[in-house]
C-alpha cells in the first residue's frame, strides 16, 4: 500500500509541475533530430525523484532524463518517465502524462500514471493506478478492458518511435494492415496513456516497437489488471525490458499477435535486436 501512496505522491508532484508550465513557452532542446525534450521533463523529473528518495532512500531509480539512481543492489526498481508525450506538450497538443512504475525484482508491483487531457487553458488531470493483485482504478473507481471480440469492431492505438529504423517501417505496414482490418488506428502519442487507454476499455488493444521501460512500466501493469493480455509482439512473455509491446483484450490480443508476430520474426531475420534492452540483476 505504501508502494502505490509514494507512486501516487510522486506523479502527482510531477504533474503539478507540468501543470505549473503548460502554458508558459517551453525552452526544447534536442537529443536526436526529432527527438526532443524541454525544461519541464528535467524539472518534472526532479519532482518526483525526490519524492521517491524521501520516502525510500534505498531503492533504486530509472528516470529516463537522468538514469540511474540510488541503490542498484535494491530489490526496488522505480521507472520514471517524467513527462510521456514530449511532443504533443511540446505542440500543447493534448495527450501526455506522468508514468511513475515500481518494480520488485524486475516485476511491476505498483503503477500511476497522471494523464493530461483537455487543451491550453483547461487541462484535466486523470490519475491511473494499479497494484499487482489489486486491480486497476481511474481515480477511485474500478477500471477494466473493453469485451469487443470482433476485430472488425475494434478500435487500435499504436505509436511510433524517434528512430526511423527498420521497425518504424515495418510498423507503418502494420499500421496499414490494421486500418484495413479493423474500426481504426489512432497514434496519439505517448505510450503511457495508450496502455491506460486499454485499461479504460477505450481502446480494444495497443502495439508499439522499441520503447524503453519507462514508457511502459507503470501502464502495462495498470493495463494487465485491468485485464488487458500483455505480451511481446511475437506473442511472448513481456518485460519491462522487452523491445515490443502488445496489450490488448482477451477477445482480440489472438487476432492481432497474428500478425504482428509475422512482422517480428521479419526484422529478427534482418537482423534487428529484439534482446531485452537491460537485464536486471
Ligand atoms: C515517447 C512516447 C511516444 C512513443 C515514443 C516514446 P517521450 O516518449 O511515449 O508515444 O511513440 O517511442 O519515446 O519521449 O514522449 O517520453
Ligand atoms: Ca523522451
Ligand atoms: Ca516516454
Ligand atoms: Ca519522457
Amino acid at each position: 500500500m505504501e508502494l502505490l501512496e509514494v507512486a501516487k505522491r510522486a506523479a502527482a508532484a510531477g504533474a503539478a509541475v507540468i501543470s505549473e508550465n503548460v502554458d508558459k513557452p517551453r525552452s526544447i532542446e534536442y537529443k536526436g533530430t526529432i527527438d526532443l525534450v524541454t525544461n519541464t521533463d528535467k524539472a518534472s523529473e526532479e519532482a518526483v525523484l525526490k519524492v521517491i528518495t524521501d520516502a525510500f532512500p534505498n531503492h533504486a531509480i530509472l528516470g529516463e532524463e537522468g538514469g540511474v539512481f540510488g541503490d542498484t543492489s535494491s530489490d526496488y526498481l522505480w521507472v520514471v518517465d517524467p513527462l510521456d508525450g514530449t511532443t504533443n506538450f511540446a505542440h500543447s497538443y493534448p495527450c501526455f502524462a506522468v508514468s511513475v512504475g515500481v518494480l520488485r525484482g524486475g516485476v511491476p508491483v505498483a503503477g500511476v500514471v497522471v494523464e493530461f487531457a483537455g487543451g491550453r487553458g483547461s487541462w484535466v488531470q486523470r490519475t491511473y493506478s494499479a497494484t499487482r493483485g489489486g486491480g486497476a482504478h481511474l481515480g477511485g473507481t474500478r477500471i477494466s478492458a473493453s469485451a469487443c471480440s470482433d476485430l472488425q469492431r475494434a478500435l487500435l492505438v499504436t505509436g511510433f518511435g524517434y528512430e526511423h529504423d527498420e521497425a518504424w517501417a515495418a510498423n507503418l505496414e502494420l499500421f496499414k494492415h490494421f486500418t484495413d482490418v479493423t474500426q481504426g488506428v489512432r497514434r496519439l502519442g505517448a505510450a503511457a496513456v495508450d496502455l491506460c487507454h486499454v485499461a479504460l476499455g477505450i481502446v480494444d488493444g495497443y502495439w508499439e516497437y522499441r520503447l524503453k521501460p519507462w514508457d511502459l512500466a507503470a501502464g502495462v501493469l495498470i493495463a494487465e489488471e485491468a485485464g488487458a493480455l500483455v505480451t511481446t509482439m511475437d506473442g511472448e512473455p513481456f518485460s519491462v525490458f522487452s523491445r515490443s509491446v502488445l496489450a490488448a483484450n482477451e477477445g482480440v490480443h489472438g487476432a492481432i499477435v497474428a500478425r504482428t508476430r509475422a512482422a517480428t520474426t521479419a526484422l529478427a531475420a534482418e537482423g534487428m535486436d529484439f534482446s531485452p534492452w537491460f537485464v536486471p540483476q
